[in-house]
């Protein structure tokens, strides 16, 4: 398929608020730390399209990546459609399937446009090795080391109980003729490299000799190394040495860091009203448009008001507690907890105001909903040439058709 062919024509002026806006500048700032660590460690990087998958900037992130990874049947075809070899049968780029369970009536179909396949269990691995087998697919398994960089309970790979991934090192020992690779995800943005590089030791120590069978070892994504401080250098060293040390490919599966700073969601201030507070309502929701600040109970940055790039960070973040008059920013769903967050603006927000809200990339895009039947917000996307492109805006058919 041809991704240009799919969409719908592009438009050159800014749509009416909400929409995201993406940049691809800052995007390719992103992948080109990802290829140099890659470059540096002998890595390969799989964009997690669970985090993002936006295909229309694709184009300026497929030079720097190895390929994609996904976490069900259709991310894989996405994948494949949009990245991999779906999209030009001569392209090397490698389209991983993962998922946490699948089912037996699409195991053919995933088969189909993977070029790995990852098991979540070793019953699933059993279910299904035959079929990748006679495909000729590489099976690897995911290994839950039983310890994680997460502070996110919700998130916690190895949480108590957790069902990600096989720990006990007997049974993994057993099915080691069956597999070729391994997954492991056990951060969850994690900026310390000491703490990622003592979380590689725990499991060279857990599982070094399954290690050393192998052909490759995903470590999975949630490793912070785009922050401007973060030691990226070392963090290559560790991985070029793990590498060399068990004699695997290893993989990297960044999400947010491929694209953390390069959206925002776009919003005007539709009402003000006083609460013992300032308050303000603005046209998205967090509920159906950046759903992971409900989830983790985050404020969203504020990147720019009106045409001001101002960077504003939440009146919690930005520990100003003193300051009187905060604006409390709120969605316009009818969830009573629907915060943007608390912020101590240099004005007092009018009806009309445009607001952009930063780290609206990652996790938001994917995870839209139709929750009250709120406008959803177009994609636009700002090209390396500073050009503007409309790629997609959605309708109330849109919203009917979602539904029945
Ligand atoms: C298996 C796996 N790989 C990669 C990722 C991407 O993580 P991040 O977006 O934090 O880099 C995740 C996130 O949950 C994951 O579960």
């Amino acid at each position: 398929m041809n991704a240009k062919t799919s969409l719908k024509t592009t438009k050159s002026s800014l749509p009416p608020t909400p929409y995201y806006l993406l940049d691809e500048a800052a995007i390719v700032a992103n992948m080109q730390i990802i290829a140099r660590l890659c470059e540096l460690s002998g890595a390969k990087a799989l964009l997690a399209l669970k985090c993002f998958a936006t295909w229309g900037v694709f184009d300026v992130m497929q030079p720097y990546l190895h390929g994609t990874t996904s976490s069900s049947l259709n991310e894989v075809r996405l994948g494949y459609e949009t990245f991999g070899k779906g999209k030009d049968s001569d392209n090397e780029k490698e389209t991983h399937a993962y998922s946490v369970a699948y089912s037996t009536d699409e195991i053919d179909e995933v088969l189909s446009y993977a070029d790995k396949i990852i098991f979540n269990s070793i019953s699933q691995l059993n279910a299904f090795k035959e079929q990748a087998a006679a495909k000729g697919i590489p099976v690897g398994l995911r290994l839950n080391p039983k310890t994680s960089n997460s502070s996110f309970i919700i998130a916690d790979p190895a949480r108590p109980f957790s069902r990600l991934g096989e720990h006990d090192k007997d049974k993994i020992a057993a099915v080691l003729s069956d597999i070729t690779g391994v997954m492991i995800h056990n951060n969850c943005e994690n900026d310390s490299f000491e703490a990622f590089s003592d979380s590689l030791a725990d499991i060279e120590a857990r599982f070094g000799d399954v290690l050393a069978q192998l052909e490759w070892v995903s470590l999975g994504g949630g490793i912070h190394f785009i922050a401007p401080d973060y030691p990226l250098e070392k963090l290559a060293e560790r991985l070029k040495g793990f590498s060399e040390k068990y004699g695997v490919q290893v993989y990297l599966e960044p999400g947010e860091a491929s694209i953390h700073g390069a959206g925002s969601l776009v919003t005007s201030v539709l009402d003000t009203m006083h609460n013992e507070k300032n308050l303000a309502v603005v046209d998205a929701s967090i509920e159906a448009h950046m759903l992971d600040l409900l989830i983790y109970r985050e404020s969203a940055p504020i990147a720019a008001i009106n045409k001001e790039s101002i960077n504003i960070l939440p009146v919690d973040m930005a520990k100003t507690a003193d300051v009187v008059d905060n604006t409390i920013i709120y969605g316009r769903s009818c969830l009573a907890g629907d915060i943007f967050g608390e912020y101590a603006l240099p004005n007092q927000l009018q009806v009309g105001d445009k607001i952009a809200f930063g780290n609206a990339a990652g996790y938001t895009m994917v995870k839209k909903n139709w929750f009250n039947g709120v406008n959803m917000p177009a994609i636009v996307i700002r090209r390396l040439d500073g050009s503007i492109d409309v790629q997609r805006e959605f309708d109330y058919q849109d919203y009917k058709a979602s539904l029945s």
